[in-house]
């Protein structure tokens, strides 16, 4: 029997950055099949609705042919159970994530401990990334063509820029 390793990249993705989507594609060459899953982060208020960051997450990974994008509105060790995922992707910037990350790793391991929380190191060149980064920039009409994928740039100056 064919058995598929499935991992889930959880994410705001408000919006996906060049660092999330390195993230992404490394995460899709270690494992089967790849959902990156728009998960709903209480304690930031986001730009875009879900909808909108599926579609550009959909856009950003179309070349990735083992990739999904999915929302959820409940908790991720929920989702990663009901998909039977064997792993929880997240990217590791600086030391200054850790903390956060390794405690929501653990509070994932305790309530589902099939799914291993595996972190990937950022690239060098996307270290000081990130989509609140990303929105500041674009809001004051800095230039964000080289931190967000190309197939999403114009839709995101334009949103952003308004
Ligand atoms: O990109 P972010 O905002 O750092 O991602 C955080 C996210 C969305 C992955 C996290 O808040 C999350 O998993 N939300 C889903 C609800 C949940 O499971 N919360 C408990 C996490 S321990």
């Amino acid at each position: 029997m064919l058995f598929l390793k499935l991992a889930i990249c959880p994410g705001s993705f408000d919006p996906i950055t060049n660092g999330h989507l390195d993230v992404i594609e490394r995460a899709s060459k270690l494992f089967d099949k790849v959902v990156v899953l728009v998960a709903m982060n209480a304690s930031k208020n986001a730009m875009f609705t879900p909808e909108e960051r599926c579609e550009l997450l959909c856009r950003a990974t179309v070349h990735l042919p083992n990739v999904e994008v999915d929302t959820y509105s409940g908790l991720l060790a929920d989702y990663a159970r009901e998909r039977g995922a064997v792993a929880i992707v997240k990217g590791l910037r600086a030391m200054s994530d850790f903390e956060y990350e390794f405690q929501m790793a653990l509070t994932n391991r305790k309530l589902n401990p099939y799914a291993e929380t595996v972190f990937l190191n950022t690239s060098a060149e996307n270290m000081y990334l990130s989509s609140s980064m990303v929105k500041q920039i674009a809001r004051f009409g800095g230039d964000i063509s080289s931190f967000v994928p190309s197939e999403i740039y114009e839709e995101v100056k334009t949103r952003l820029c308004k």
